[in-house]
């Protein structure tokens, strides 16, 4: 069983981010050289999907652009002989990748957009990426997570511990250990209270799920935040389907904050083979505090 299709949810207005997200998506904005968003996608194709699926919005057309050709640019490049340039360029969007476009018009939550792409998807299993977490591991989240896919073919949901004063920032679940890295789900919570909440184990941005989940989806009240969540549609499959959780290996930047943006920037700047040393020169020589 392969996965071959993945949701990117790229129609949020990234109010967190004004106003440097006032005419450009937050999923456009750098870390270091790259957009949020090519990050998300190249840890998709690196798990063998290939078909990308994004559901977009008003003002969000740079992304549009960013995987598209750009033939004056490429036709300059090629023109000074700018061949590095050139690969740069070019390897955004490898020729066996395709980048499919649809439309979320009203912004009703994660859920209604994730089924935004129910059509797109059809009756194959799919990954949802979501671009504000940033994830890096040896191994990248996705490919992980795919092998655990064929391993158990059931959906398969990423999940970290979080403090218990942060609960309200996710989606929480409960279940019994499988091996300490799966979970057999139980339970899963939209933004609980830490008195409420049945775990600490917060869902993070990464989500391998069954077409089964559509349904569910599309059944659902409006949860928390008036939004139609992705979190009650998965709590809905629980009682008909098997999920699994999965302690993912790698860590996650939550640049959907600016503190996690800025760690972000630091952390892939010092490991950056191009950049690396001089910024930790650079950084070495800050009076940080004084
Ligand atoms: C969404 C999900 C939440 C999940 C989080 C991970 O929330 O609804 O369950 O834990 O992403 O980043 P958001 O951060 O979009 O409010």
């Amino acid at each position: 069983m392969i996965v071959n299709k993945a949701i990117f949810p790229v129609a949020g207005l990234g109010t967190r981010f004004l106003p440097a997200t006032k005419a450009q998506p937050k999923e456009m904005l750098p870390v270091v050289d790259k957009p949020l968003i090519q990050y998300a996608v190249e840890e998709a194709y690196a798990a063998g999907v290939r078909e990308m699926i994004f559901v977009t919005g008003r003002h969000k057309r740079p992304i549009e652009d960013h995987f598209d050709m750009s033939y004056e640019l490429e036709q300059l490049l090629e023109a000074q002989h700018k061949h590095d340039l050139l690969e740069v360029v070019r390897s955004v969007k490898p020729d066996d990748m395709e980048c499919i476009y649809v439309r979320q018009a009203q912004a009703l939550g994660l859920g209604h957009a994730v089924l935004c792409g129910q059509r797109l998807v059809g009756k194959e299993p799919f990954a949802v990426l979501l671009a504000d977490d940033l994830m890096v591991g040896t191994k990248p989240v996705l490919a992980q997570m795919v092998e655990q896919f064929r391993e158990w073919r059931a959906s398969i949901i990423a999940v970290q511990e979080v403090p218990t004063e942060h609960t309200r920032r996710y989606g929480i679940v409960a279940g019994t250990e499988v091996n300490e890295r799966l979970i057999d789900v139980q339970r899963i919570v939209e933004k609980p209270s830490p008195e409420a909440a049945p775990s600490r184990l917060g869902v993070a941005g990464r989500y391998i799920l069954t077409p089964g989940v559509f349904h569910e989806i599309a059944t659902q009240p409006r949860g928390v935040g008036g939004e139609i969540q992705l979190t009650d549609g998965i709590a809905s499959l629980l009682r008909r389907e098997k999920v699994f959780a999965y302690r993912y290996e790698g860590k996650r930047y939550d640049c959907g904050s600016k503190e996690g943006f800025l760690e972000a920037n630091v952390e892939l700047a010092l490991a950056h083979p191009e950049i690396g040393d001089r910024f930790r020169q650079f950084l070495g020589g800050l009076k940080i505090g004084g």
